[in-house]
């Protein structure tokens, strides 16, 4: 697919994503020569700025995040693309001044993504404004808009907006953005599993004892408390990037990597999940919330103290749970998920145990235990992909040790691109293979929505654990007494 030229319009411009994301992956797109010759950026602001401004501060957030150094030719030819225009997007007057710039400019490429960077209650609203000015309207060129997550509170709210915004667009003008699936390790999974004969057979249910995904962060809720608050880890990275992790480690092979046959493979994962009874919402999930404690050798408050915090808040800051995908290759491996900020260590991972092997063979011998074999798969920020196996230890003694075989991702000299710059250039292309599906989303709401409504009647109660630690103590969820989380991508100490 080609990319063809655009105008990207970008709501909530001067926001934080935008300051830390998509500005400095457009620049590095530009920098890589991939953005086609007269795509054009037109930021939507409110602050009262003129060009000049928003060109300094757009130097500034390219500045502070350019990879390797800040190359000034590029960002002249950079700084041509960019416009800004003021306005407020609760007025029709905005999208009246939009459409008049948009159209008599004649500068601005008439094929136009809309990135909504803003919060997710005004979606809606902003859409039913651009679709008054008939700015969807495909006759001069393609319309596409861009949805940043959380789609929707829960399943209900999530079907009342896609009801909304299918009066405006059509599904094929949608791309509901999951940045992790524009990560370079992430799309590293299906690749490492169909393009690896190895593995295929052992991929299941007779071979496989668990999976556990993790995500930690150790950094807390930045300056994010009212979104965060109202949001917690469930709907912030579970219902989401998590679900989008497991979906692709356990999948079918698609027909092909086409969007729809990969989503029709994420979807078919995502209804075999076992519904989580309400009465069971204990034994498959646990949340907590972090205490004062040390990060990085630094002290930090609890969550109840950050700004913007309720002092009685329940939200979790801490969620994992227990999943079960009842079909024929997975029914009855327990699929443990966890995330969390202020953890001991910023770690990205997926952790496939197998099972132990018969070790009858060794019964003369030293050899009391083997460990058991593991996959392991880095996201971030260590890439990785490591098969653990049992190897006998030199010697006279008939012991054993567990060695590890990596097969690395990326060299040295290959330096990694940010999510961000792959999917903004996809939605130039028209791919959306790796945007998310309506139904995708909705299923992924059933599955955590009754772990949702249970802790909503339960705000008196919840676990906490103190900051820079592993999270709180929810060995409950696991099946067996082997079974445990592994935050380590190395041998030596699980
Ligand atoms: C976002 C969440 O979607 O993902 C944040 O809202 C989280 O709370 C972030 O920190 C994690 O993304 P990444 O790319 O830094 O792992």
């Amino acid at each position: 697919m080609n990319a063809e030229p655009c105008t990207y319009v970008i709501f909530g411009a001067t926001g934080n994503l935008s300051r830390i994301k998509l500005m400095p992956a457009l620049y590095h797109l530009d920098m890589a020569g991939r953005l086609p010759q007269g795509t054009r950026i037109l930021a939507i602001g409110r602050r009262p700025w003129d060009q000049q401004k928003w060109l300094s501060e757009v130097r500034d957030m390219v500045q502070a995040k350019a990879r390797d150094y800040f190359d000034e030719a590029v960002f002249l030819r950079f700084s041509e693309r960019l416009y800004y225009h003021q306005g407020n997007i609760d007025e029709a007057e905005c999208y009246r001044r939009l459409n008049l710039t948009l159209s008599e400019g004649q500068n601005f490429p008439k094929n136009i993504a809309f990135y909504l960077s803003i919060s997710p209650s005004d979606f809606a609203t902003v859409l039913s404004f651009l679709s008054d000015q008939q700015l969807f309207s495909e006759e001069y060129g393609w319309r596409r808009a861009i949805i940043e997550k959380p789609f929707g509170y829960d399943l209900d709210s999530a079907k009342a907006l896609q009801k909304r915004i299918s009066q405006y667009l059509t599904e094929e003008q949608i791309y509901r953005i999951d940045h992790y699936l524009g990560k370079g390790m992430v799309q590293n999974v299906l690749v490492f599993r169909f393009a690896n004969v190895m593995l295929e057979p052992l991929w299941n249910r007779n071979y496989i004892d668990h999976i556990q995904i993790t995500h930690s962060e150790s950094i807390g809720i930045e300056s994010r408390g009212d979104y965060y608050n109202s949001a917690g880890a469930m709907r912030d990275m579970l219902q989401s990037h998590l679900l989008q992790l497991l979906t692709l480690v356990t999948m079918e092979p698609p027909v092909s990597m086409e969007a729809e046959a990969l989503r029709d493979e994420k979807v078919k994962v995502l209804k075999s999940i076992r519904p989580i009874p309400k009465e069971a919402v204990h034994a498959h999930a646990f949340r907590g919330q972090y205490s004062k404690g040390h990060v990085n050798g630094e002290k930090v408050v609890s969550y109840l103290e950050e700004a913007n915090i309720p002092k009685d808040s329940s939200t979790e800051t801490y969620a994992s749970m227990k999943l079960y995908i009842d079909n024929w290759r997975w029914r009855g491996v327990p699929i443990y998920m966890r995330t969390g900020k202020r953890m001991a260590k910023a770690q990205s991972s997926i952790s496939i145990c197998f099972r132990h092997p018969p070790l009858q063979f060794f019964r003369d011998t030293q050899v009391q235990c083997t460990n058991a074999n593991w996959i392991l798969m880095g996201i971030q920020p260590e890439e990785c992909i490591r098969m653990e196996m049992t190897v006998k230890e030199p010697g006279l003694e008939m012991r054993t040790r567990t060695s590890s075989l990596d097969a690395s991702f990326r060299n040295e000299d290959e330096k990694a691109i940010d999510a961000y710059e792959d999917l903004l250039l996809d939605v130039l292309k028209g791919d959306r293979s790796l945007f998310l599906r309506f139904d995708e989303v909705e299923y992924a709401w059933r599955i955590v929505d009754p772990i949702l409504q249970t802790w909503a009647t339960e705000r008196d109660y919840i676990a906490t654990y103190p900051a820079g630690s592993w999270g709180p103590e929810d060995n409950r969820l696991f099946d067996k007494e082997s079974q445990s989380w592994r935050s380590s991508l190395t041998p030596e100490s699980k």
